[in-house]
């Protein structure tokens, strides 16, 4: 078992990474979040901070439970007090020679006995294990967007995987009041794989000239009964985030056509719509905008 006071550290405070810490924090954990770039840092700070205080406005949390948990989560711009960690996960940029170079450094640091995972979205988690000396300590743990309300979590055991590690981990992570399903280390694992129709014949209805983004999310959440639309989803996501991971499936399921990627979405990434955090996406998030958000 990991221990109910074990030190978590986090490697990325990006969306994910910020979400994460959150998550650790509520559970009474102290935490550390590690990011490359300082601005990135200010940014997790200043973004938790605010919905923090949202929670407080709309009294479903006191003053007092959030000064907790902000006091509980160190922004760190090294990973030198990685070493005092029970867990550690990494959720950086969704590139394999990254993501294998930030687990090789950080073998150099963590305890023999820290766990360290990836929330990578649909890498291989063998592939990222070849970087490590241990892998039967490192398995993938998938939270979903935004990690604090969402409550499922993809436990993903790599062929190096320990059971205890896995077991443990699972356990753990239950612990933080999330329901955690297991499947096999494939593309995607399980909800990104389901997920990409979604996604895919959305832009393909889209890009043919069908309907607008505003009227394929409006069918589908008042018809199909979706939470959120594809359009308004792959902007909270992030288009850099989604692009990549269909990406990855499409090149590891041997190209099939099912999972094609879509040209719409590579042009909004090179032009830097990211989504809501860029400002912009396929609506308008900024101030004043003339197709605004839904
Ligand atoms: P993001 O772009 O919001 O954040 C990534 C962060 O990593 C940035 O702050 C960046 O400065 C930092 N970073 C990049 N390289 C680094 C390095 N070498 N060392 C330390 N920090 C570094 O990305 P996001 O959306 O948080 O995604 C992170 C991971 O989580 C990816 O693997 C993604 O596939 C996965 N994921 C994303 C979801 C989403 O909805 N955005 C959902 C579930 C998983």
């Amino acid at each position: 078992m990991i221990s109910k006071d074990a030190k978590i550290g986090v490697v990325g405070a990006g969306t994910m990474g910020t979400g994460i810490a959150q998550v650790a924090a509520t559970q009474g954990h102290q935490v550390y979040l590690y990011d490359a770039y300082p601005h990135q840092l200010e940014k997790s700070r200043e973004g938790l901070e605010s919905i923090l205080a949202r929670q407080v406005e709309k009294e479903r949390m006191t003053q007092e439970e959030i000064d907790g948990i902000l006091n509980r989560i160190e922004f760190v711009d090294n990973i030198t007090s990685f070493g005092e960690c029970g867990f550690v996960i990494e959720a950086i940029v969704e590139d394999l020679e990254v993501k294998k170079d930030a687990f090789a450094r950080l073998e150099g640091i963590v305890s023999k006995d820290c766990i360290l995972a990836s929330n990578t979205s649909s890498l291989s988690v063998a592939a990222i294990s070849a970087a490590l000396k241990k892998p039967e300590r490192f398995l993938g743990v998938h939270f979903f967007n935004p990690a604090p309300l969402m409550k499922l979590v993809e436990i993903i055991p790599g062929i190096a995987t320990d059971n205890q590690v896995f077991d443990k981990t699972k356990a753990f992570i239950k612990g933080w009041d999330k329901i955690t399903v297991s499947g096999k280390d494939t593309p995607g694992f399980i909800v990104n794989r389901v997920a990409r129709p979604f996604y895919g014949e959305a832009l393909r209805i889209y890009e043919e000239g069908i309907a607008d983004a505003p009227t394929i999310d409006w069918a589908m959440k008042e018809i199909g009964g979706f939470r959120m639309g594809p359009f308004e989803l792959m902007d909270l996501i992030g288009h850099d985030v989604n692009y990549e991971v269909t990406s990855t499936v499409f090149e590891a399921f041997y190209y099939d056509p099912r999972f094609k990627p879509s040209f719409a979405q590579k042009r909004m990434v090179e032009a830097g719509w990211l989504g809501r955090k860029s400002g912009r996406g396929f609506y308008d998030y900024r101030e004043g905008a003339k197709n605004p958000s839904p």
